[in-house]
């Protein structure tokens, strides 16, 4: 972990209320890995007095990627910061996503459902996985807010798409998608791996533990430090209390108690 001022080189709309930031980050890039995340101190001042932790959703290089939906004063501050400014970064952060199972081409099926801002995370992890069978289901509540649909399809996944109101791909939640094509799967020989709503989330761990599926999810939480000092983050599991920012934010499902 570094805590260093980048460059910002691209900070531009991706589609909608969503944001793509990339920063000149070297030693960051260097060491990062999918599932990982940076918390930014997004103004010299005060406000926000709290830094913003997301997800790095990819690595090209130097270039350490983060892609934001604006929500509230942070990411909306974010928003108007300009190429060619610093913001300072601790990175990265976080265990990451174990995915040595899946690193080699095995046979085995790689599965990955994103919700919403939740394909953050997931594209860096598909970049990773060198496995040829990835499939990745994109939840939406409509087609304006589908994400990434082409860059996952760059990465040689498998793209199928669920909307709340059916104006594109399979018409309702991205869990009942991943429902109509788990017969067709070799559970022994597949992997799934998750980012999105919480809700989202509890619900895919109740489909994969009872379809003995393993599953590894990367939750969101309220973070304070981002560094496992003040407790702020932490989520119930069947060790006791684990912290979001330091034994996660990625969790084998199995573990979680919702
Ligand atoms: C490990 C981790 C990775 C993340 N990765 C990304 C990412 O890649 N892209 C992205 O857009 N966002 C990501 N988030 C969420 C992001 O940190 C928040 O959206 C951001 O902090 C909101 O800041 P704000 O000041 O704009 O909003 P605030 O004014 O603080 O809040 C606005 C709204 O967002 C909600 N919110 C704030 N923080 C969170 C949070 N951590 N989780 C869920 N809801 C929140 C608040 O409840 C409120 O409703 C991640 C969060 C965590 C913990
Ligand atoms: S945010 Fe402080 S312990 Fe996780």
């Amino acid at each position: 972990m570094v805590q260093i001022k980048n460059k910002i080189i691209y900070n531009e709309k991706f589609k909608g209320n969503y944001w793509h930031c990339i920063f000149e980050a070297p030693l960051i890039a260097k060491i990062a890995k999918p599932g990982q995340f940076v918390n930014i101190k997004l103004s010299d001042g005060l406000k926000p007095f709290l830094r913003r932790p997301f997800s790095i959703h990819n690595i090209s290089g130097s270039k350490l990627e983060i892609l934001y939906e604006v929500l509230g004063e942070g990411t909306k501050i974010l928003a108007g910061r300009k190429k060619g400014e610093y913001l300072d970064i601790i990175g990265p952060l976080g265990n990451g996503f174990d995915y040595r199972r899946v690193d080699k081409p095995s046979g085995q099926k790689t599965i990955l459902v994103a919700g919403g801002i939740g394909v953050a995370p997931l594209l860096f992890l598909s970049e990773k996985i060198k496995a040829k069978d990835k499939i990745v289901l994109i939840g939406a509540k409509t087609k304006k807010q589908v994400l990434c649909e082409k860059e996952f399809k760059n990465s040689g996944c498998d793209v199928k798409i669920a909307t709340d109101d059916g104006s594109v791909g399979f018409k309702g939640r991205v869990t009942d998608l991943l429902k109509s094509i788990l017969p067709a799967l070799d559970h022994r020989l597949s992997i799934l791996y998750a980012c999105g709503p919480n809700p989202m989330l509890k619900a895919l761990s109740d489909i994969t533990q009872k379809n003995n599926l393993p599953a590894q999810v990367s939750m969101e939480e309220h973070m304070s430090c981002g560094i496992g000092a003040c407790l702020g983050c932490v989520v119930k599991t069947k060790n006791g209390l684990e912290r979001v920012c330091k034994e996660g934010p990625v969790f084998n499902a199995k573990h979680l108690i919702w």
